[in-house]
């Protein structure tokens, strides 16, 4: 390891991956942004000067593709997405010192001086290559306008990620039987001139790099694997309007890849924090350059490394290639300083599945706060569910779980009871020292945070505090002090004196993963000032003589707003199953013409009694009508005749059936599925279907309808 232990001497950067402007934000990206911000302000704890920055991605495909349905212009529409991120990121607590966008004036100077760099250190070349082409619109494709089959993986890829596979970066041209998604129709490749940034000239800085790197595993090592062999050019130019302009005088329609102005934004927002505190307080050149200077060539020297600051990005684990490999041969390319550390952190899912944002199978951010919840729940949640680099299912039973047992039974219990009890016997804090035994939990405590900030450990900061107060409770239980104030008057204060400098401990560390509910633990305390203020050794010095009664921290979640919340889930993903399901059927009818085969799943081992089969009421029944729900290209909205009763039921058939000819036939329905609703509709009862193409089950006679399947 060739760096000095954090924290250093130098100022350093803190960086989330930039969130596209192009839609609603979800728990999904929130983990990029709640562990930065922990990060981050846990080094400020610590003591290193920290700069928090990040920025909207306004450019690309992402954004022009979106922009384009809406029928809007993708700066309006960009700027409308940033400014509710704004929004979005003050209310979950997350504090960046500088939040810009790609498409400022100080990113787009920036961008291209970047490129003019390489143009002048001549990493940058010309070539013609083959760009996929919609012949019907004679347009090019660029990235997120084409899909196809990763050349590597062989899975379904998007333009320019594989993000269904193996998450590769691919080129333009790449793209197996690409097919156009502005008409659907199959692409052509065409020549066209682009321009290309040389990676090659960085392989044997690149690999020296990786092993400077710190980290998450996946980011240090998975890098390796591509740059293996010689590494290919990486497109830095596309053919669209929306971005920013190819420098250069006979390149007007170029438009560089949004992939290179994205990261320098890191580097434009750092600037502008740096302008506007002065570069007295913080010196982005003093981070980003060389001892202050661009240094050109490809090599890194040794020395460099501390004498530079220290830079760290958080992103997601789909974005490693991209800041593992391309960005810092963009950084050495211009010469400038490397990141020092790279945490990519696992997806969120549900239900076992990745997060749609087409799909809807999400938890939208603005849904969790309409909820009612605390955000630094969700922040505690999210940051201590796994290791960083694993996935994390969202569930709220596991959410409703953790808040009651972890924070309100004991972390809010703890200090509640600690400080109640202080308050209602002697007015604060009583009047003695901290006992040994507790000095050494709170030191060990602080030793714990300090070591966990050294390993890039955001769950085990994250996790501090609740530990330290499972340690107060058994301290507090064991030696009852309830029991103490009339009989020994002296043993019961000193429990008590300990009692609230854990509580004071405590809150000094969960400040980084709960910044609010610390402060009004820190209030509570009747310390003056903000806790932000405060330092590590504060956990320590005693909280003052006299207090309020205290509030209590946490409320419990209550089962029934799990279960409405879980049911309303439930609904939400069985509709994204239905319309994966419809989905699916496309594809695989496409494969299955190719090559005939088609996967039978194995037979389930476990079995079921007759009783449980028992509780399954299946029923005959007849479409009587079958209508289409707009908004839901898959879905059906069905009224099926039961006999008794006609049902609502909703039904992912309508890209698979013909709906006209649905009304009169016979089917399955499964009666006692529990209610959903989907679109806004309910579904009372399920109809079967066999396989992705929802060959109907239905009556070989005419049993009459309601007649029970057994
Ligand atoms: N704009 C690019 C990043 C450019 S960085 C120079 C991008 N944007 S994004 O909106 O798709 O993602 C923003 C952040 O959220 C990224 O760090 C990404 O990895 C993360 N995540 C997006 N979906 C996620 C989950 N479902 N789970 C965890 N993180 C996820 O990528
Ligand atoms: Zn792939």
């Amino acid at each position: 390891m060739n760096h000095e232990q954090l924290p250093t001497e130098r100022p350093a950067v803190v960086t989330c991956g930039l969130p596209y402007a192009n839609g609603n934000l979800h728990v999904g990206h929130l983990r990029t942004y709640v562990d930065g911000d922990l990060f981050s302000r846990a080094l400020k704890r610590a003591g290193q000067e920290t700069a928090f920055v990040c920025g909207s991605d306004m450019h690309g495909t992402p954004v022009a593709v979106n922009a384009a349905k809406e029928g809007v212009e993708p700066k309006d529409f960009a700027l409308r997405h940033h400014e509710q991120y704004i929004e979005r990121f003050e209310q979950f607590n997350i504090g960046f010192d500088n939040y810009g966008h790609t498409h400022d004036e100080t990113n787009t100077e920036l961008t291209q001086s970047f490129v003019k760099s390489w143009i002048d250190n001549d990493h940058v070349h010309e070539k013609e290559i083959a760009v996929a082409w919609d012949a019907e619109e004679d347009q090019p494709l660029p990235d997120r306008y084409v899909e196809g089959t990763c050349p590597y993986c062989g899975e379904h890829a998007r333009g320019d990620e594989c993000d269904d596979g193996c998450q590769r970066h691919l080129e333009p041209g790449e793209i197996e039987d690409p097919v156009s998604t502005i008409t659907g129709n199959s692409a052509e490749y065409r020549k066209q001139p682009h321009k290309f940034l040389k990676l090659a000239d960085f392989q044997t800085y690149l690999q020296g790099f990786l092993n400077r790197l710190e980290g998450t595993d996946n980011a240090k090592n998975q890098p390796r694997e591509w740059i293996e062999g010689e590494l290919e050019d990486l497109c830095i130019t596309r053919d669209m309007d929306w971005g920013i302009d190819y420098p250069g005088e006979s390149e007007e329609e170029l438009v560089l890849y949004v992939w290179v102005d994205a990261p320098i934004e890191y580097v434009s927002s750092t600037k502008q924090y740096s302008e506007r505190v002065g570069t007295d307080t913080y010196d982005w050149e003093a981070v980003w350059k060389v001892n202050g200077e661009t240094q050109h060539g490809t090599e890194w020297k040794d020395e460099w490394t501390d004498e530079t600051g220290e830079i760290i990005h958080i992103i997601g684990r789909d974005i490693i290639q991209h800041h593992c490999v391309f960005w810092p041969a963009m950084l050495r390319g211009a010469g400038y300083n490397e990141p020092r550390a790279v945490l990519a952190t696992g997806f969120v899912g549900i239900d076992g599945k990745a997060l749609s944002t087409s799909r809807n199978r999400a938890i939208w951010a603005k849904e969790y706060l309409d909820a009612g919840f605390h955000p630094d729940l969700f922040r505690y949640y999210i940051a201590t569910g796994s290791d960083l680099e694993n996935d994390i299912d969202f569930s709220w039973d596991r959410f409703a779980e953790r808040v009651n047992g972890e924070l309100v039974g004991n972390l809010g219990n703890f200090c509640y009871r600690a400080l109640l009890f202080a308050q209602r016997n002697y007015g604060g804090t009583p009047d003695v020292e901290t006992s040994k035994e507790i000095q050494d939990e709170i030191e060990t405590a602080l030793e714990a945070f300090r070591s966990a900030i050294r390993d890039y450990d955001i769950r085990a900061i994250g996790n501090i505090a609740v530990e330290l107060a499972a340690v107060g409770n058994e301290y507090i239980q064991r030696n009852e002090p309830w029991n103490l104030v009339d009989d020994e008057p002296d043993t019961a204060a000193q429990v008590i004196r300990d009692c609230v400098q854990l509580s004071k401990a405590c809150a000094v560390l969960m400040q980084p993963v709960m910044p609010e509910k610390a402060e009004s633990l820190w209030n509570s305390l009747g310390e003056d000032g903000s806790i932000v203020e405060a330092t590590l050794g504060d956990a320590l010095e005693a909280p003052p003589a006299e207090f309020d009664e205290p509030t209590e921290l946490f409320t419990k979640v209550e089962s029934d707003h799990v279960e409405s919340l879980n049911e309303e889930l439930r609904a939400r993903v069985e509709a994204a199953e239905a319309d994966e399901r419809a989905t699916d059927g496309d594809e695989q009818s496409r494969e299955e013409s190719e090559s005939a085969t088609v996967d039978i799943e194995p037979l389930e081992d476990e079995r079921i009694s007759f009783d449980e089969f028992q509780g399954i009421d299946m029923r005959v029944g007849e479409i009587l009508e079958a209508e289409p729900i707009e908004g839901a290209d898959k879905l059906l909205r069905l009224d099926v005749d039961l006999g008794v009763e006609t049902r609502q039921v909703v039904a992912g058939l309508r890209e698979l059936h013909d709906v006209e000819t649905l009304a009169g036939t016979r089917v399955i329905v499964l009666a006692n599925m529990e209610k959903a609703e989907l679109f806004g509709h309910e579904s009372n009862g399920m109809v079967l279907a066999a396989g992705e193409e929802a060959d109907l089950l239905t009556t070989y006679e005419n049993a009459p309808l309601g007649t029970r399947v057994r």
